[in-house]
Parts: structure tokens; C-alpha cells; sequence
């Protein structure tokens, strides 16, 4: 996917998966280029594990070794001036100096203060790293001591004397730090205007980086008022959560600066914080508007009118989500902006929402649907937590699932107000789909821990995955479709309304929606909510439910890809749902039943005539029936598949691939599964197919299967390609259809892919006429992906170099993201291994996009060996300045070893994990672990279906 972190409609088809469970995962993601754990952390510091092998501190260890905070101090409000400075100091670096003071509560007595700071020099005056005084009278005791506690991120503080519960007091620091391009904390983003280097000072505070920025209590119950000043060039502007008050001209350390006081912000937690310095422009609504929409970014790029779109869209998707929570937009203005470098998709700073340029910024010209529908979801998915975690927040991280699972479902419900003919909703089921393959591992995790399971910033870290967001959408969209959406948002409504401005744990919301369901006699539930959802969020993974339509018997099982695989997690629940099931017989709609039991009979079940449950797949569960049945579902889809609705015919496939790779149902029903496609011209069934076909493609490339999978898939997608010649009249238009654009996208690239006539010719020919005029040749954007990867992989030194120039010269983000795929196109080893070069090359590849040209280039079949070579050759480098957390660092692993499958490439894993089990492998611990679990399975499944596969495709590839 061009689009970094978006998952995208074509890159399946010509190269590797992603994974939709990426859709939003990373939006909110912090990121993470986590020197600490990288480089100072000590060795006992298991920056490495997983969440729930905590490292706990041992009883003995002193209050600065636990990593939260005691519940000693409250703080409540911040007074912060800040300077960036962005011009090398004499030293070549970048830096910040600045001074605050936070004003806080003796909740307990103590003769301890215990404050976050991270990586700043705190200068030391009186001989400590810290003033106190008293407020109101209070009488500060004096200071014994001052030191930091680097592992634990302390600025440590022992009083002579203890503080007096109920009284308050001032701490105040002054302090240095650097300004790095780390993309953490306040850091530094840099792009070219012309040949002029510009330079942003900004800000990624979540999860725990605030405290890089000024000393503060980082922790999201420790709410409080922040006061802001920023110093700055008199060229600049800065921003902040709250609205600028004035801007000042003066001379500071014999420097021209401007000085920007803004209005506090409400209370609030330090994740939220954010503050950009920059010279960008912005455009924004007229004064009348009741609330001031700023979008803001790179000169050109708003000139370009590339903020329009969001504009446009932010105003009515904020009315949206007042209706639906209804409760008012709790601030004043929205500022969003757009930044060269970034980690994350986007982070919902309350009032100041950072983006990557991509999840912002919308061109006509360059923008495919595919991004312009990234664009429209992150806003939505960032304006949903304006209230829903912003103004309520979660009490700790280990309810973070509740945080982003919820604004990445209703992100699908903002996005489908902002462009109703799209459909968004029904798309859904594609993060559904996507999610299902990571929770069917035994590794896999429950969505919900303890609040003592999470401590270190690397396991907050390592939670941002999609669990976290994917599957906890999807459970929340269960849930508010078995409770309908009315009583759902009628209880999120006197839930934010009961805890604004302060925390939640996630069973305050359950209380809230069962006082909603409560009021609603017409819905009626087997269980409460919190006994239903516990089996949801408590365990890890999701059931297959069994119909059997010849006894009438409905069954659940937990759903493992590898049935073989041990699940060494104990659930006090044994692997067991509530499962809400809707059901059609023979397309006529029928009562939902609830599955509360392993077993159950249910007569109305038993029946010849065909059955299909999970309707429009709310369910997040599997569906397997009796042989008969799934052969009349067939017969169903190969007569008159339009009876079946499109999620479903998407979800058919997706189950039946699925169950085969677990050895519930026999390879050669999935397969025929597809036979129906010659008919089918719906976005859904293909993009399912595509994704499950992947996994062959992944599995068999290599080998002789390869060909007459071709072949098979050729027949099948000649119709769709021919389709979408006729509507688009011999290529010269593009469809209307949201969902057929993208259907377009895999007719042409799974019709080059597999060799149907006319396809590479085509795709070739544009590519030329776009190398001989690139600034006037018009290939339309959602083919330029394909037209590009297809052109570069046809071509050779001329081909690739040329892209790069443009990849280079790009100042459209989304235009450098499609080339910075289609470049690991090639297929020409040594241009991949320089490729590879490139990427860990700063002034070659960014930073924030690193990780994901190494892992395109693994997804190309030449590419993946040389890919996985160098990631073992620079493992330590990539670590130290790549990696430690953060999603897309952990992809690094999972993408380079999709296609393993043999024992030999098992034991490279084997001996990778034990050669750097000392640097270790941060955020992609789990990663690693499951690569391994996946590899063994990869490697029974070839063995046992190779044959198989290949003869059913060579006799259906055969038929007239
Ligand atoms: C915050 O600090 C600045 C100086 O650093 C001061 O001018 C201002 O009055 C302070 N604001 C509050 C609310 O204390
Ligand atoms: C902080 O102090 C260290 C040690 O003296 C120094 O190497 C580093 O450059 C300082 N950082 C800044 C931003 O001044
Ligand atoms: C401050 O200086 C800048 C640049 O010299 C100028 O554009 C701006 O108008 C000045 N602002 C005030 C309030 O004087
Ligand atoms: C934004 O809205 C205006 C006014 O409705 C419209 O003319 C313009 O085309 C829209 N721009 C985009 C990029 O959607
Ligand atoms: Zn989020």
C-alpha cells in the first residue's frame, strides 16, 4: 500500500498483504522510535515482552523503580514556556530550552516527589534540579536530594521534610532538550520548499512522551490545566490545544523571537498535549461558524487546495458526532494539521489534531478513492475522540482497547455521514476479515488486561496493535447492533455526560448501556452486557459456529487456523461466547438466536432448505455448516448469487478459505467457492477472494502451483476485466461506484497479475506515455498504484531510476507513497538490494516510511529473500534507530516472513530470535513469536494440500 498505513485495495493483488487489520491501527499509534528501550535500558528492563509478562517490580524495589506513579501527589494545573530552536546550536544539534512550574495537591502525606522527565537536561539551581514552594500559605519543605532515574523516567525529589495532604505546592524546572527527528515527544519534521530547507518543531506525546517535552505526571488520570507560551521565529506560527491569545514581538538572548500566549486548555490528560511551531498556512471557516475548523499545512499544499477536502468534511462530521453522543463540541476550535513526518496516521491532540500528510491532505489529481476514503475515516476516527477518550478518558492504558476499538468503529459511522454513497459501512466487514487472522493464533491476546499487567512504556507500547483497534470494533459494532444503534448511543450519551473532564474504567460504560437497555423493553438480551461482553474482551479469540441443518444442532468451538496449536492461555470462560446469530433460510429472514452453550438444539435450524448465518457479518464469529448445506450455498451462489447479500458472499468465502486452513472443512470447498466469480462483479467478493488467495499466492509462488493457479485465475477474472472495459468505456472513465472503483483496481491488477490478454499492454502503454510527459500525462489516480508497480516491474535500470527522481521531487505525499511502492516492483535484485540501501538512508527514504519500503520489497517474490537478508544483516541498527515500538516496526517481522514455509526457513527464524536476543526485538516481540507459530503452520498446510491445490485448479483451469 502506497498509502503507508492504510490498508489498500490493489497492493493485495500484486503484492503483499498487509493486513486490513491495519485500517486504523495505527492511527492513534504513538510511536515510537523508542530510544529508551533501545538504548539505555538497562538489560533486566524486558522492554521485549509481552504485555502480560510484566515486569513487575519485586516488593523491595524503592518507589523510583515501580514504573506508575503513587497516588501521593495531584496535579492540576501547568504553567509552560517553551522555545524551539530550529537552527543547529554549536554543537550541530537541535534543541528546546524551557521553564515550567506545576502546581499540584499532597493527596497523601510524603517526602517524596516522584515526576516523569525523559532525555532533558534540567538545570540545576541552588544545587537541585528543582525549586519548591508552597501555594496559600503552605510552607515547602526544603530539598534533600534531586536525581533522574533514567529506567524509570523520574525526576526523583527527597524533602527534608513532608508534604501536608490537602495542602498545595509549586514544582518548578528549567530544562534543555533536543529537538530529534525521532518522531517522539517534541521533535523536529523537516521538508524542502524549493531548495530551502524548512524546519517544524511538533509534538507526539502519546503514549508516554510528554515527558520529553517538560517534566509532568504522565499518567491519564493525573488531569490538569495547561498554561502555554511558545517562543518562536518571527516567521513562524504556533500552535497549541487552546486558542492563540496574542503573539508578542521582543528580543530574547539578543534574538528577534515572537512570544504566543494561548488559552488554557480544560483539564485534561498530558497524552493529549500537542504544540507545533511551523510555516505553514491554513485555511478555515468563516468567522460565523460556531466552531473554528483551521486545516493546516505545507504553503503549496494548501495553495494546492489539498486542505479543501478536509475542510469540507470536518464541520459535518463534528455535527454528526454531536448528534450521536449528544453532547456538544466541548471546545472553542479544531485545528488540524498535516506534517511531513510523522509516525502514527494521526493523533487526536484535544483541538490540535496532528496527521500524516496523507490521512489529510486530499488532490484531485493524485488522490485515488481509496485515499480520499483514508482521509475522510481518520478525520472521523480523530473527531470521535474529541469526546470518547479525550473528555472521558480511560483511567489506564489496559483499557486503550475501549479507546481506539471504539473510535475506529465509529469512525465508519462519521466517514458514511460524510459521504453517504460510498457505503462505508458495509466495508466493514473487510476490518472484521482482517482481524480474524491475527486473533485465530494461539498467540493471540484478550482485548482487555489488567491494570497491573501494563507498566512499562514498551508494553503500552506493544498494545497499539490491532486487537486493540480492529477487534475492538468489531466487538463494540456487535454489541451496539444486538442493542441497535439508539439505545447504544443513548447510553454513550449518559456515560461521557457522567465522567467528563475525568476516567473511566470499561465497565462504567457497560453500566451505562445496561441502564439504556433497561429502559428499552424492546430489546431483550439472555444476559446483561457485562456477561456478555466479558466473554468477548476477557478471552482471546472468537468462536466458529457449526450449523448442522440435518439435526437441527448449533455448536460453538474456539477458532484456531492452526488446530494443532496450543493454547497455553487459560480463560476462566473455556473458550466459550454469547453468541448473538441472525440467520436467513433461503434468503427469507428469521428470528436471531442467542448461543449461550456449547451445544444447542434449535428446531427451526433443522431443514433442507439452504441456511446462512451472521448476517451482514455483525457477528465476529465464524460460520461452518453441514456438507448438504454449504453444497446448496454453492449451488445457491453458482444459480442466482444476488440472493445472498454481498457481505455475506464476501463473508462465504472468507469462512470457507479460513475453515479449510483449520481443517474444519475439506481445501477443495474453499476453492470452489470461487467457481462463482466468472459471475460476480462486486467489490466485496473479490477483495475477500483476493485476500484469501494471498495466502496461495504466498504459499505456492515459489512453486509449480504457480502456473496453473494462473491459469485458473486468469479464466475467472477475464469476465470481471472485460466488465469494467465495457463500463468504462475501453478505459477512458472511471466508474461511479465508490465500491467499483476499487473493484476496477483488482480487475486490472489481478488481470496482469495472472496474464489476461491486453492487461500488461495496457498498463505498460500508459506507464510509457507517463515517462515520456510526467507533469501532463493523466493516468487517473486509483490506477496509478497498479500502472506504476506494472511499469517498473516490466522495465529495468531507466524505469526505476526515473520513478525515483519523481519519488524524490514529490511534494504530493500520497504521489510519493504509490511510488515508494511500486519501486519494490522490480525485478531486478540488484535494484531491490539498493532499494533496501535506500531505506534506512534518512535523506533517501523518510524515517516514518522506512520500515515499509523493507517490507513492500519483501512482499515482491524476488524481493523477500533479500529483504529478510538484510533485515538479519542490520538488525541491530534497525533496532536501535527504527524500532523498539510501534506497529509498524513489528510489521517489519510478519512482512519479510509471510511466504516462510519450509523447515530451513523455520530454523533462520529459530536461530534470528536466539542471535539477538540481547539487542531484542521490542514492539515485535509478539510479532516474532507469531511468525514462528505461523511458519510451522505454513509448513503442515503446504505439505498437506500442495497436491490437492494443484490438481483441482489444473481440472478446473481446464474446463471450457
Ligand atoms: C505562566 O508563566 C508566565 C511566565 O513564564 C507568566 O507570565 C504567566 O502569568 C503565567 N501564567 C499563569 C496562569 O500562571
Ligand atoms: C544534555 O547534556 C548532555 C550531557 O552533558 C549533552 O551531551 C547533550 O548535548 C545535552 N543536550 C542538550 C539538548 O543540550
Ligand atoms: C512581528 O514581526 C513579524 C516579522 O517581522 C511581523 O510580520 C509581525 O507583523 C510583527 N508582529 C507584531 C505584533 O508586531
Ligand atoms: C469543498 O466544498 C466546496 C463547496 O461546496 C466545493 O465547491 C468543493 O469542490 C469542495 N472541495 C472538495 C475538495 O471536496
Ligand atoms: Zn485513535
Amino acid at each position: 500500500m502506497g498509502k503507508v498505513f492504510q490498508f489498500s485495495q490493489t497492493v493485495v493483488v500484486v503484492g503483499i498483504v498487509l493486513g486490513a487489520a491495519s485500517v486504523a491501527s495505527i492511527i492513534g499509534l504513538a510511536v515510537v522510535y523508542s530510544q529508551e528501550l533501545a538504548k539505555n535500558a538497562e538489560p533486566t528492563v524486558e522492554a521485549t515482552t509481552t504485555p502480560a509478562s510484566t515486569t513487575t517490580p519485586t516488593p523491595s524495589s524503592e518507589l523510583w523503580d515501580q514504573y506508575r506513579l503513587p497516588d501521593t501527589l495531584k496535579p492540576y494545573e501547568y504553567n509552560i514556556t517553551l522555545w524551539p530552536h530550529l537552527t543547529k546550536n554549536a554543537d550541530g544539534l537541535y534543541s528546546f530550552t524551557g521553564h515550567s512550574t506545576v502546581d499540584f495537591e499532597c493527596v497523601k502525606e510524603t517526602d517524596l516527589i516522584l515526576i516523569h522527565s525523559n532525555k532533558l537536561n534540567l538545570t540545576k539551581s541552588s544545587g537541585h534540579h528543582a525549586t519548591l514552594t508552597g501555594l496559600g500559605g503552605a510552607v515547602a519543605p526544603t530539598i534533600k536530594t534531586t536525581w533522574l532515574q533514567e529506567t524509570t523516567e523520574y525526576l526523583v525529589i527527597q524533602l527534608n521534610s513532608k508534604l501536608e495532604p490537602g495542602k498545595s505546592y509549586q514544582l518548578y524546572t528549567s530544562f534543555t532538550g533536543e529537538l530529534a527527528d525521532d518522531l517522539g515527544g517534541f521533535y523536529r519534521s523537516e521538508y524542502y520548499e524549493g531548495t530551502e530547507l524548512k524546519v517544524i518543531a511538533t509534538t507526539q506525546m502519546q503514549p508516554t512522551d510528554a515527558r520529553k517535552a517538560f517534566p509532568c505526571f504522565d499518567e491519564p488520570a493525573l488531569k490538569a490545566i495547561f498554561y502555554m507560551t511558545l517562543i518562536h521565529d518571527r516567521k513562524t506560527v504556533a500552535l497549541f490545544n487552546g486558542m492563540e491569545i496574542a503573539t508578542v514581538n521582543t528580543t530574547m538572548e539578543e534574538v528577534e523571537v515572537s512570544v504566543t500566549t494561548f488559552e488554557p486548555t480544560p483539564i485534561m490528560s498530558t497524552y493529549l498535549l500537542a504544540f507545533v511551531v511551523c510555516e505553514f498556512d491554513f485555511i478555515r471557516t468563516p468567522a460565523a461558524a460556531e466552531v473554528l475548523i483551521r486545516i493546516w499545512a505545507r504553503p503549496q499544499a494548501i495553495a494546492e487546495g489539498q486542505g479543501d477536502y478536509a475542510l469540507n468534511k470536518t464541520g459535518p462530521i463534528l455535527d454528526f458526532f454531536e448528534r450521536y453522543y449528544n453532547a456538544t463540541y466541548p471546545l472553542k476550535k479544531s485545528d488540524q494539521i498535516a506534517l511531513p513526518d510523522f509516525s502514527a496516521g494521526a493523533m487526536e491532540n484535544w483541538g490540535l489534531i496532528t496527521y500524516r500528510e496523507t490521512a489529510l491532505l486530499y488532490d484531485p489529481k493524485m488522490s485515488s478513492n481509496d485515499d480520499k476514503e483514508w482521509v475522510a475515516t481518520v478525520i472521523a476516527h480523530e473527531l470521535a475522540h474529541m469526546w470518547f477518550g479525550n473528555l472521558v478518558t480511560m483511567k489506564w492504558w489496559n483499557d486503550l482497547w475501549l479507546n481506539e476499538g471504539f473510535a475506529t468503529y465509529v469512525s465508519f459511522l462519521g466517514a458514511d455521514k460524510a459521504e453517504p454513497d460510498w457505503k462505508v459501512r458495509d466495508l466493514f466487514v473487510l476490518t472484521v476479515h482482517g482481524v480474524f487472522g491475527v486473533d485465530a493464533l494461539a498467540s493471540s491476546h484478550p482485548l482487555s488486561y489488567s491494570e497491573k499487567e501494563i507498566n512499562t512504556p514498551a508494553q503500552i507500547s506493544e498494545l497499539f496493535d490491532s486487537i486493540t483497534y480492529s477487534k475492538g470494533a468489531s466487538v463494540l459494532r456487535m454489541l451496539s447492533e444486538f442493542l441497535t444503534e439508539a439505545v447504544f448511543s443513548k447510553g454513550l450519551s449518559t456515560y461521557l455526560n457522567e465522567f467528563k473532564y475525568s476516567n473511566t474504567v470499561y465497565t462504567d460504560l457497560w453500566k451505562h448501556l445496561q441502564a439504556a437497555v433497561e429502559q428499552t423493553p424492546l430489546v431483550q438480551l439472555p444476559y446483561t452486557i457485562e456477561e456478555i461482553m466479558n466473554r468477548w474482551i476477557l478471552q482471546m479469540g472468537f468462536p466458529v459456529v457449526t450449523i448442522d441443518t440435518s439435526t437441527g444442532t448449533i455448536s460453538q468451538k474456539h477458532f484456531l487456523t492452526d488446530p494443532e496449536s496450543v493454547v497455553d492461555r487459560p480463560s476462566i470462560y473455556n473458550y466459550e461466547w454469547f453468541v448473538p446469530i441472525t440467520w436467513t433460510k433461503n434468503g427469507v429472514q428469521q428470528d436471531p438466536k442467542w448461543l449461550t452453550t456449547k451445544t444447542t438444539d434449535y428446531a427451526p435450524m433443522k431443514t433442507t432448505e439452504w441456511v446462512l448465518a451472521n448476517l451482514n457479518v455483525t457477528g465476529f464469529y465464524r460460520v461452518n455448516y453441514d456438507l448438504p448445506n454449504w453444497e446448496r450455498l454453492l449451488t445457491q451462489l453458482n444459480t442466482n448469487p444476488r440472493v445472498i447479500p454481498v457481505i455475506n458472499r464476501a463473508q462465504i468465502v472468507d469462512d470457507a478459505f479460513n475453515l479449510a486452513r483449520a481443517k474444519i472443512v475439506d481445501t477443495v470447498l474453499a476453492l470452489k467457492t470461487t467457481e462463482y466469480l466468472s459471475k460476480e462483479t462486486e467489490y466485496l467478493p473479490w477483495q475477500a477472494t483476493v485476500r484469501s488467495l494471498d495466502y496461495y499466492f504466498l504459499m505456492f509462488d515459489r512453486t509449480e502451483v504457480y502456473g496453473v493457479m494462473q491459469k485458473y485465475l486468469k479464466k475467472q477474472v477475464t469476465p470481471l476485466f472485460e466488465h469494467f472495459k465495457n463500463i468504462t468505456a475501453d478505459w477512458t472513465s472511471i466508474p461511479t461506484g465508490h465500491s467499483d472503483q476499487y473493484n476496477q483496481v483488482i480487475a486490472i491488477s489481478l488481470a496482469c497479475k495472472v496474464g489476461v490478454e491486453g492487461c500488461s499492454d495496457l498498463t505498460l502503454a500508459w506507464f510509457k506515455e507517463w515517462m515520456k510527459d510526467p507533469k501532463n500525462y493523466f493516468i487517473h489516480p486509483n490506477l496509478k498504484q497498479t500502472v506504476y508497480c506494472n511499469g517498473i516491474a516490466a522495465g529495468g535500470v531507466d524505469e526505476w531510476d526515473f520513478a525515483w527522481e519523481i519519488f524524490k521531487n514529490s511534494s504530493n505525499a500520497v504521489e510519493a507513497d504509490k511510488l515508494l511502492y511500486a519501486l519494490s516492483c522490480t525485478k531486478v535484485p540488484w535494484l531491490l538490494n539498493r532499494y533496501l540501501q535506500y531505506s534506512l538512508d534518512p535523506n533517501m527514504v523518510r524515517k516514518q516510511d522506512a520500515t515499509f519500503s523493507i517490507i513492500y520489497i519483501a512482499g515482491n517474490v524476488i524481493g523477500q529473500p533479500l529483504a529478510w537478508d538484510f533485515i538479519r544483516a542490520n538488525w541491530k541498527f534497525i533496532f536501535n534507530d527504527y524500532g523498539g515500538g510501534g506497529l509498524s516496526f513489528s510489521r517489519l517481522i510478519t512482512g519479510t516472513t509471510e511466504r516462510f514455509s519450509t523447515e530451513f526457513e523455520l530454523n533462520q527464524l529459530l536461530s534470528f530470535k536466539a542471535e539477538h536476543a540481547e539487542t531484542g526485538f521490542g514492539s515485535a516481540t509478539i510479532a516474532l513469536d507469531q511468525s514462528i507459530e505461523k511458519t510451522k503452520a505454513n509448513i503442515k498446510w503446504v505439505a498437506e494440500n500442495k497436491k490437492k491445490v494443484n490438481q483441482w485448479l489444473s481440472s478446473a483451469a481446464g474446463q471450457p
